[in-house]
């Protein structure tokens, strides 16, 4: 069992980044397949605490292989940045150990400048983007119109696209957003530094991993955001725009489905949610407040306030067979601690019946009502809990209704935010029995 999808199975902020950190131990390879620095995915390790935003989360444990799969739309500064905070810190010590897709699309300054722009026309309706230029880079993506990591190793023709590019966008920028336009000399003089610096990483990662996997070596993919957060099966508009379900490793990475062999869901012990858009389940009272707090519910890339809720299996069970998980790993369990009575979303009633699926349409989504099951809390803090027999009996009741309700197996529990704090059920790479 040599190939593992890990997504987020949320609105995101899962605790991803922990787990991939916990399991690459056991990974050669661990592969982000798509979204950008829009992702806040945070490691801690014996008190340190690191943020990373684009680097998949093995590059702490050193020997194992990095790749950013061509699925994602990278911004060289926030890269460079990034690889220059691991190394002052004594991390990443081995180039060779980052590869990133020559068919990576790039973020340009310009796509910031619309992101920021577009959002503030939107006013109220404003879907809160992280403002990292994600979506107008996505959008030249598919509109054949975009940079990529290849066109850094070519630096004249470099040059010359990026004239024409800032042209036509100064037009955009000026006219249509509100925005002032861009210093063309500079941004070329920016990126020709950046060919200079980043060619190196360039490779071509969809025939390296399909080698790896054929040798059997262990894969990790990590997924960013969340499956509520999908392009296409999210609460659109409120989303991201990549696809961040299981089946988007494929595509974001270029490798066969058929190489896939099992898919992690992460999902939080409660919920949440940052920026706009509908959330069932939300506390607006003084225990989502307290959530927040215990929690530690920031967001790790912008630092906004996160928006806290119970546990909602109507959308988890949507998130199970939309992504067709085989494992759940359930995060931040130390959190519910001393909170009673629990409550789980065990299904959505709308205009007086029970709904049968996630509703596409956002209005229904943020009007239906949670039908809530309660549980008993408890109080122990859970923090050094590193068998699953030796948690509370209620904490127990509590994991077993949400495995039972989504017929998935829980195969780790977090129970806080270092390395070692987790109780793991399984290995990630063994055959299921
Ligand atoms: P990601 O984007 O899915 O990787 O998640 P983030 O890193 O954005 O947010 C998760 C936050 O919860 C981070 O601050 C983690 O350090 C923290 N965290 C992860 N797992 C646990 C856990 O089990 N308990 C607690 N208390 N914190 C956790
Ligand atoms: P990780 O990988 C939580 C949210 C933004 C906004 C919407 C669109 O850390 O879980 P974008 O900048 O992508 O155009 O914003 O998506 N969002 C995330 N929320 N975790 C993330 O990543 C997110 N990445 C984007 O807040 O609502
Ligand atoms: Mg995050």
């Amino acid at each position: 069992m040599p190939v593992v999808v890990l997504i987020g199975a949320q609105w995101g902020d899962e605790g991803k980044g922990k787990v991939v950190d916990y399991f690459a131990s056991k990974a050669d390879v661990v592969v982000r397949f798509q979204g950008g620095n829009n992702a806040g995915h945070t490691l801690v390790v014996g008190g340190e605490k690191i943020i990373l935003h684009l680097i998949p989360s093995g590059i702490l444990h050193p020997g194992k292989l990095c790749i950013i799969g061509n699925g994602l739309v990278v911004d060289p500064k926030v890269l460079l940045e990034e690889i220059d905070g691991l190394k002052a810190k004594g991390h990443f010590k081995d180039d060779s150990k980052l590869k990133i897709s020559e068919r990576v699309q790039l973020i340009l300054p310009y796509h910031r400048e619309i992101d920021v722009a577009s959002e503030a026309k939107k006013g109220k309706s404003k879907i809160g983007t992280t403002g990292r230029g994600i979506g107008p880079s996505y959008a030249d993506k598919a509109s054949r119109s975009g940079f990529r990591f290849c066109d850094l190793k070519h630096p004249a023709q470099l040059e010359k696209k990026l004239k024409e590019a800032i042209k036509e966008k100064n037009i955009y920028l000026t006219r249509v957003a509100g925005a002032k336009p861009l210093n063309a000399k500079k941004v070329i003089k920016e990126f020709l530094g950046y060919s200079k610096r980043l060619a190196k990483y360039a490779d071509n990662t969809s025939l390296l991993l399909d080698r790896l996997a054929r040798q059997r070596k262990r894969v990790l993919f990590e997924g960013a955001q969340g499956t509520m957060l999908d392009l296409d099966h999210g609460t659109y508009p409120y989303v991201t725009s990549s696809n961040t379900v299981a089946a988007a490793a494929c595509v974001g990475a270029g490798i066969s489905p058929l190489l896939i062999d099992r898919i992690i869901g992460v999902s939080k012990a409660y919920t949440t949610r940052v920026g706009g858009g509908p959330f069932p389940t939300e506390l607006f009272d003084k225990l989502g407040d307290m959530i927040r707090e215990r929690g530690g519910e920031y967001g790790s890339t912008t630092g906004r306030p996160r928006r806290c809720g119970w546990i909602d299996l109507a959308q988890l069970k949507y998130a199970a067979r939309i992504n067709g998980l085989t494992d759940l790993v359930i995060t931040k369990l130390d959190v519910l601690s001393g909170i009673s009575p629990l409550k789980i979303c065990t299904g959505y009633k709308y205009k007086g019946s029970l709904l049968k699926d996630f509703p596409a349409e956002v209005e229904i989504v943020s009007a239906v009502k949670p039908v809530f099951k309660e549980f008993k809390g408890w109080k122990s803090e859970l923090g050094n809990i590193r068998d699953l027999g030796d948690l509370p009996s209620q904490t127990k009741s509590y994991l077993r209704f949400i495995e039972d309700q989504l017929e998935v197996p829980i195969l780790a529990v977090s129970v806080g935010k270092e390395r070692d704090e987790i109780i793991v059920m399984s290995e990630p790479f063994l055959a299921k029995v």
